[in-house]
């Protein structure tokens, strides 16, 4: 047999072998607070490695335009079932590759050309795929837009009746990117309903709370909801669609062939275990430890003076305003000194920022993926207090110094992954 199918990484091509090899290593020595990521399951991972890459299967299940999907219809019937048993749903179409294609795939359905939309504003927490002006939302509809209040800084309804009565859209969209609070799906449904229009729910942030019940469901309210599957729901990189079975065909055809052409069988596989593993009581009492993460680190961080966007959260992130009207610093300087602690945050504009997004006054924190390496209110109070300390003092050298350690001490008491972390990867961490 030649090497082709046996060869691992490591000797079949050591530039990129060696990447991934320092990756673990990032991942595994650093404090990870993206709101949207996660650490997926070894189970999850193994699953996207495996030869369903190989299999082209446009269609669905029982219908497809290739022979050999049996085992294909298998993962992909399982994918479906599950995430309809999560959620509830009448339908679910697993096949997109990502939630900005679970997105679009919606609009496709839901909307001809030049029709409006109505998606909460960018800088006040919502997505691009939601109309901004460069994103093929923005390009091929016309956007209304609304935000949150600026006293309370969370979403103002009765500006949200208001704007959906002007703009009469076809389709109100919400669910965000950066809102740490809880979305009222009922009150937009009745908004929606109000002036004619369909809501898309995009929970692409909040769908494992959701899942476990945790944050109210938008499928009773919403014709459709769309979210990824890799952020608080824990599975591999992908989209989801949800909908009433008076959608379903549509929606299918606007997946494939509308915006897609061959599903990925291998992620598709990794979802159906990932959903799997969500329909599983553990999983419930995960996306709690996430919220009682969140609500740790908060207050800590508003504890050690900083200012938290909206006075608090109640999901899986925070926005903290850094820059306090000039008495802190910029989101991308507190960014930058983060990251050098191995501390992984995102700089983040706040509602009625007056820095550019790519300077920004705050940062986004979330606690998804430090929540599954184990770590609970403790190590949030300790990790409030280090990021406190270099928002404060982020020319410190002393201060990154005391913090890196403490970083290393954090993170040596929750392993992950030790089959994929090289033992000499190892020794270089103990000895950092
Ligand atoms: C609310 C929301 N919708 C959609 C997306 C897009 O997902 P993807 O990056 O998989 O295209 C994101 C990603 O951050 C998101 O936050």
């Amino acid at each position: 047999m030649s090497d082709f199918f046996t060869a691992g990484i490591s000797d079949a091509d050591p530039l990129v072998s060696n990447a991934i090899d320092a990756e673990v290593r990032r991942q595994t020595n650093g404090l990870e607070l993206i709101a949207s990521e996660n650490f997926v399951s070894e189970a999850v991972l193994q699953t996207m490695g495996t030869v369903f890459t190989n299999k082209y299967a446009e269609g669905y299940p029982a219908k497809r335009y290739y022979g050999g999907c049996e085992f294909a219809d298998v993962v992909e019937n399982l994918a479906i079932d599950r995430a309809k048993e999560i959620f509830d749903a009448e339908h679910a179409n697993v096949q997109p590759h990502s939630g900005a294609q679970a997105n679009m795939a919606v609009l496709m359905t839901a909307l001809d050309h030049g029709d409006t939309i109505l998606g909460m504003n960018l800088s006040h927490g919502g997505h691009l795929t939601h109309g901004h002006p460069l994103n093929f939302s923005g390009i091929n509809y016309k956007v209304a837009d609304y935000g949150v209040r600026k006293d309370t800084e969370q979403i103002d309804y009765d500006e949200l009746q208001n704007k959906a009565e002007e703009s009469r859209p076809k389709l109100l969209i919400c669910g965000a990117s950066a809102y740490p609070r809880t979305i009222d799906f009922e009150r937009i449904g009745e908004i929606a309903r109000s002036v004619g229009a369909k809501v898309m729910a995009d929970i692409a942030h909040i769908a494992g709370l959701v899942a476990a019940g945790l944050h109210p469901s938008p499928v009773p309210h919403c014709e459709f909801v769309t979210t990824t599957t890799h952020k608080t729901l824990r599975g591999p990189r992908g989209g989801l669609i949800l909908c009433r079975e008076e959608f379903a065909a549509d929606v299918n055809r606007s997946v494939f062939p509308g915006v897609q052409g061959g599903p990925l069988i291998h992620i598709i596989a990794a979802k159906a275990v990932a959903f799997g593993e969500a329909l599983k009581p553990e999983f419930k009492t995960y996306q709690q430890q996430i919220i009682d993460n969140a609500k740790v680190l908060a207050k800590t961080l508003a504890d050690s003076g900083l200012r938290i966007v909206s006075g608090g959260t109640d999901n899986h992130l925070m926005l903290v305003d850094v820059f306090m009207d000039g008495k802190g610093i910029t989101g991308k300087a507190a960014e930058k000194a983060l990251d050098e602690v191995h501390i992984t945050v995102n700089k983040n504009t706040i509602p009625f920022d007056t820095q550019k997004p790519f300077v920004a006054s705050g940062i986004r924190i979330g606690t998804p993926a430090l929540t599954t390496r184990g770590m609970k209110e403790p190590e949030m109070e300790a990790i409030g207090r280090m990021i406190a300390a270099i928002v404060h003092e982020p020319e410190s050298e002393e201060v990154k110094a005391r913090v890196r350690n403490e970083v290393l001490e954090i993170t040596s008491r929750f392993p992950m992954y030790p089959g994929r972390l090289k033992p000499e990867q190892n020794e270089a961490l103990t000895a950092n």
